[in-house]
């Protein structure tokens, strides 16, 4: 039943992983059934990071790629809209975007 199946699914957002660790933490989550937002600040490389992982053969129901700077307010609000919209509930946010708030003066 579609309804057991979306309450018993869990949801993770992944921050920055388009690359690197972020896109190694989304390949792990998925393989464990865990349904990932893919996100990245860059539209283009984050749709890219997404054909990866379709290509090598995780499920195009386990990945979705939406756009996100960690930075960017507007980015953010419209981050949380879609997942309250497309999923009702966040189970897992990995924050892994490379940012760190600080500006280092020399
Ligand atoms: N690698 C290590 O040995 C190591 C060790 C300790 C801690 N860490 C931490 O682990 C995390 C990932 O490391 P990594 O080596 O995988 O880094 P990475 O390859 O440099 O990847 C960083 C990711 O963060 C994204 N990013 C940067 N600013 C962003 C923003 N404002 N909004 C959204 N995304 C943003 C980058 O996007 P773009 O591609 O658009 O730049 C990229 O996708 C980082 O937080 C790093 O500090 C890494």
């Amino acid at each position: 039943m579609a309804e057991t199946s979306t309450a018993t699914k869990r949801y993770a957002v992944v921050t920055g992983a388009n690359k690197g660790i972020g896109l190694e933490i989304c390949r792990q989550l998925t393989s464990h059934g865990i349904v990932v937002v893919l996100t990245a600040r860059d539209e283009e490389k984050g749709l890219e990071a997404v054909q990866k992982m379709k290509d090598s053969g995780i499920s195009d129901n386990l990945v979705v790629f939406h756009q996100l700077d960690v930075a960017d307010p507007d980015s953010i609000a419209s981050l949380v809209e879609f997942v309250k919209t497309k999923f009702g509930k966040l189970d897992i946010l990995v924050n892994n975007a490379a940012i760190t708030g600080a500006v280092l003066k020399s």
